[in-house]
């Protein structure tokens, strides 16, 4: 779809976008087919951004300034949940070359990223991130951890990287559940194994359930347990969870592998289970 008006707010009223962006897209009943940018120069500058498609613009429109700002803030209040992920993430990839190239895809703020490059010094990284404000923290603290020489920040989508040499592993944490559409969700993952070598590893995450089964609603009622303990409000919940199925492909853990294996990975083996949050890891056939 492409959009027949752009709103743009202020830097400094940015939090309001997603109010708005509510407002003018109710229960994903799109009335307008309505953009809301913050008056980021980057995003400003770059016309070839209005013709991109709605599907594409999600990432933009949920990790604006204001989630930039705050992701982290809930990231450390949910770490005791992030530290296996994390912790899993490094044992699968331990076994790759002292020089291994990662590819972060989606990297947000660096959460893997960064944790990664502490553990081992030799890796060099490339983090792509369409979202300009998330990437702008990742590159603060990619400085400030002093691993600025081993890291390639890429602002953009997958498809615009330009051509490198093939990857060891790549990492996909908490994003492909932003693709609704299945087959742009299979093509996500064949692009990533597009850029890895022979035998590549991808560790992946996301939401996943089967919301049509009684165990969803009960495990819900955990989710908001653990949002509680993060401080989340009422109802933010509210609206996390209205987002499930409508701006989250929240599909049962089976089809999330079945969307890895057709883009062309070796079986995807899953390793975690936190909440709503599932991992797998899979290989590129050598
Ligand atoms: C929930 S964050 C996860 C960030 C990080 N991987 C983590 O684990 O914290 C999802 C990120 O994926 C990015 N994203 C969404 N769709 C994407 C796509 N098609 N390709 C690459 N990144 C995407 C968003 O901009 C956002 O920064």
């Amino acid at each position: 779809m492409h959009f027949v008006c752009t709103i743009v707010i202020p830097r400094g009223f940015a939090g309001l976008s997603r109010e708005l962006w509510y407002v003018l897209n109710r229960r994903g009943t799109e009335i307008l087919p309505v953009r809301i940018l913050t008056a980021e120069p980057a995003w400003l500058g770059n016309t070839k951004r209005m013709k991109m498609k709605m599907s594409d613009q999600k990432s933009e429109k949920f990790f604006d300034q204001t989630c930039a700002s705050g992701y982290d803030q809930l990231q450390t209040k949910l770490a005791p949940l992030r530290a296996s992920l994390d912790a899993l993430t490094a044992a699968i990839l331990s076994d790759l070359p002292a020089d291994a190239r990662v590819l972060c895809a989606g990297a947000g703020t660096g959460a893997e990223l960064i944790p990664l490059a502490r553990k081992f010094p030799g890796w060099r990284f490339t983090a792509v991130e369409p979202s300009a404000p998330m990437l702008e923290v990742c590159r603060r603290k990619v400085e400030e951890s002093g691993i600025a020489d081993r890291c390639v920040l890429h602002g953009g989508y997958l498809d615009s990287l330009p051509a490198s040499e093939e990857f060891d592993a790549a990492t996909a944490l908490l994003v492909s559940h932003f693709i609704l559409d299945r087959a742009d969700r299979v093509r996500f993952f064949r692009g990533i194994g597009k850029r890895l070598r022979p035998g590549g590893w991808l560790v992946s995450c996301d939401l996943s359930a089967d919301t049509s089964s009684s165990e969803y609603s009960s495990l819900l009622d955990v989710w908001w347990n653990i949002m509680k303990t993060a401080e989340v409000p009422p109802e933010a919940f509210d609206r996390m969870r209205e987002s499930y199925g409508r701006d989250v492909a929240l599909l049962p853990p089976g089809e999330v592998q079945g969307i890895i294996s057709s883009a062309g990975f070796g079986r995807p083996v899953q390793f975690l289970q936190t909440g709503l949050i599932h991992g797998w890891y899979a290989r590129v056939p050598a």
